[in-house]
């Protein structure tokens, strides 16, 4: 059975302002990769290579990330979605894409550790109308829930009081073409976007066997600062340490450090799970565990850990450590070492300092 990809990489990105402004929240990097990436990755293994990518404003952003799939082993067809009408609006305007094939879909902002193939092997096996991923949560109010009885769907309640169980839908899922029938019937919900849950529900209450598997390892989403430094940190939890770049004699590297090609490393201290992205230069400056440099960054007399600085931002000569901060790309952050000791700031809409 031939399974098409449909990852969604449209929506607001409203709890990433400011970087959502200028760019595509599932292009932001964690290990010095585009959150998206990891999603393709993750289809790509499973034996997925003809995949939709459901765009929004940031299309264009999105489409010259991601190319037409070549480097990845796969095929990209661009979905325009003209605004964000709900995940099941997604799969209503990939419709023409999709055909009547069965499809895996997951969100572009999510990541999986441990990828998808156990599920779409489950799928293709059981043919049900859909099979979800759930995953078990401390607080499921804020998630859309399941109740399952021996592996099926009996019971879906988006973000509930009362939660019936602690089994959290992830954001992936399989589904034939019944799904179809299910969004045609679809009404907007209270927030006026087509649920997804609500279209598996449809499907429930028509007889059609929704199938339900638990993750394995760790998902995290992306919505918001924290969850990408937390994405961040889960995933160089497998760093592999690497030297392609320069590192001179009076630089400290332990742990697992990569540093990129082209990128310069002196006098300073390097405490891996920590990456060091291509022609960056770190200069007299510490980078701590659970910390990801982006391109062409470049730290002089810095201190830094649990934090993700994205390609081509400047950070001289800061007095005490950064510690979990998410910074753009292009960000200039300087010290002053001249009398008057103020505070200069040129700050863009929704910035976020922390004294
Ligand atoms: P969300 O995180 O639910 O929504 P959002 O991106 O609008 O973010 P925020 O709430 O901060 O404003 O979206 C989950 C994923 O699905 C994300 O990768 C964006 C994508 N998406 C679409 O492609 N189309 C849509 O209509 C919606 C709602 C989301």
């Amino acid at each position: 059975m031939a399974i098409k990809g449909l990852i969604l990489a449209g929506g607001t990105g409203s709890r990433l302002r400011p970087l959502t402004y200028t760019g595509a929240k599932q292009l932001l990097p964690v290990g010095n990769r585009p959150i998206i990436f990891y999603a393709v990755d993750d289809m790509v293994r499973a034996g997925i290579t003809d995949i939709g990518v459901v765009v929004g404003e940031t299309g264009a952003l999105v489409r010259e990330a991601l190319g037409d799939g070549t480097q990845f082993g796969c095929r990209f067809t661009y979905l325009p979605q003209a605004s964000p009408l709900g995940l099941a609006h997604a799969v209503k305007i990939a419709r023409p894409f999709l055909g009547n094939e069965p499809f895996l879909m997951v969100l572009g902002d999510n990541l999986l550790r441990g990828g998808v193939v156990s599920l779409v092997e489950r799928f293709a096996a059981a043919q049900p109308a859909a099979a979800v991923l759930l995953t078990r949560v401390d607080d499921p109010r804020q998630f859309g829930v399941a109740v399952v009885e021996s592996g099926r769907v009996v019971r879906l309640v988006e973000k509930p009081q009362d939660p019936p169980s602690n089994l959290a839908l992830v954001g992936v899922y399989c589904f034939d073409a019944r799904v179809h029938e299910a969004v045609a019937h679809l009404e907007p919900s209270w927030r006026g976007e087509l649920e997804i849950t609500d279209a598996i529900q449809w499907l429930v209450d028509h007889d059609q066997p929704v199938d339900a598997a638990e993750v394995t390892g760790w998902w995290k989403d992306t919505g918001r600062p924290e969850d990408v430094l937390d994405a961040n940190r889960l995933i160089l939890e497998d760093l592999e340490p690497r030297l392609d770049g320069s590192v001179d004699r009076e630089s400290r590297l332990t742990g697992r450090v990569t540093v990129q090609a082209g990128a310069r490393v002196e006098r300073s201290t390097l405490r891996g799970p920590a990456i060091i992205g291509k022609d960056a230069v770190i200069v007299d400056s510490y980078v701590g565990p659970y910390t990801s440099i982006g391109d062409k960054v470049e730290l002089r007399g810095v201190e830094i850990e649990l934090s993700v600085v994205l390609p081509e931002s400047r950070l001289e000569n800061i007095e005490g450590r950064i510690d979990q901060s998410l910074i753009g790309s292009r960000v200039t952050v300087c010290g002053r070492q001249d009398r008057p000791h103020t505070v200069r700031l040129v700050l863009g809409d929704q910035s976020r300092i922390e004294f």
